[in-house]
């Protein structure tokens, strides 16, 4: 499904990345001006060259999204280049190694300390608490920041990226799943507390899709699976990761205040099937 943005302005956060990255081409190639947020500003510059090449408009703008003073910052950039929001994408995103424990319950041997074994005993709660903070804050914060000017036009979509953790948490990604589980309450919390100003809030969540850091974790150099990565393609009905360009139909049809201009408020998974499989 295609729609014609023309004259949209579209904001990607985590737009360096593997599936905002593919969202944010996307926006553009439909004729919306597309602005980029991450931290790493050359990852950002690489999507936004892509964009220009192929005649579309971008710009590249370096914040932290847990940062209320970077985010606002970036608003004004974003403003004196393009105009006002009417599409955010909260994309940025994603987990720590020290927030994730190396079992999947808990092993007596994790209370000795020189086994060297992470345990949610010996996770570092400062680093579970960032993760927290990105996958929540991160939101909440640019929903805050891009929302008001939505709200002073009555009208706006804006789309989260939840995850399978949202629906039940997966092992392992307590802080993460934590979190995730908080992006889809706080969609629906805040589609119903926008409605009025006329904006749409809703979700995706994706399913497992190859990263540059789930790669390593699920996939072995030889073509292969880790006995993680081969768990979820036993569990997942298509047997096999998804494909970033495979979140775009949903997010087009999300956008479209006609196709979609009763939707808000719900957490679309796209997971070839994941969540409708128990496993037995
Ligand atoms: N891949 C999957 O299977 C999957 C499944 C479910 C949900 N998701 C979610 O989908 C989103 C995108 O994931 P992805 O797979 O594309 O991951 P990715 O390639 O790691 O992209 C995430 C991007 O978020 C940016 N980011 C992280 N923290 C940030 C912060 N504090 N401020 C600004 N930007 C920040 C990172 O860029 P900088 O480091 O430059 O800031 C990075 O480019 C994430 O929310 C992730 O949790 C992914």
């Amino acid at each position: 499904m295609t729609i014609q943005m023309n004259g949209k302005i579209a904001i990607v956060t985590g737009a360096g990345g593997t599936l905002c990255s593919e969202m944010a081409r996307n926006l553009a190639q439909q004729g919306a001006k597309v602005a980029l947020i991450g931290r790493n500003l050359e990852k950002l510059k690489k999507v936004e060259q892509e964009i220009t090449k192929n005649g579309g408009a971008a710009i590249s703008v370096s914040a932290d999204v847990t940062d209320q003073s970077q985010v606002e910052a970036a608003r004004m950039t974003i403003i004196n280049t393009f105009g006002f929001c009417d599409i955010l994408i909260n994309g940025a995103g994603g987990n720590q190694p020290d927030a994730v424990t190396t079992i999947s319950e808990f092993n007596d041997e994790e209370l000795n300390q020189e086994k060297g074994i992470r345990g949610f005993f010996n996770l570092s709660m400062e680093k579970f608490s960032n993760v927290i903070e990105t996958n929540t804050m991160g939101t909440v914060i640019p929903c805050f920041v891009f929302g008001k000017d939505m709200a002073e036009k009555k009208s706006g979509v804006i789309i989260n990226i939840a995850s399978m953790n949202s629906f039940r948490p997966l092992s392992r990604v307590g802080a993460y799943g934590m979190a995730k589980a908080g992006i889809m309450n706080f969609t629906q919390w805040l589609a119903a507390y926008l409605a009025p100003a006329n904006i749409r809030v809703n979700a995706i969540a994706p399913g497992f899709f190859l990263n540059e850091r789930s790669t390593k974790l699920l996939t072995t150099p030889d073509g292969g699976f880790t006995e993680r990565g081969g768990n979820i393609i036993r569990q997942t009905p298509l047997k096999r990761f998804g494909k970033a360009s495979e979140l775009i139909g949903c997010i087009n049809w999300l956008i479209d205040d006609e196709a979609a201009g009763f939707v808000t408020g719900i957490t679309i998974p796209v997971d070839g099937g994941f969540l409708a499989d128990s496993g037995i």
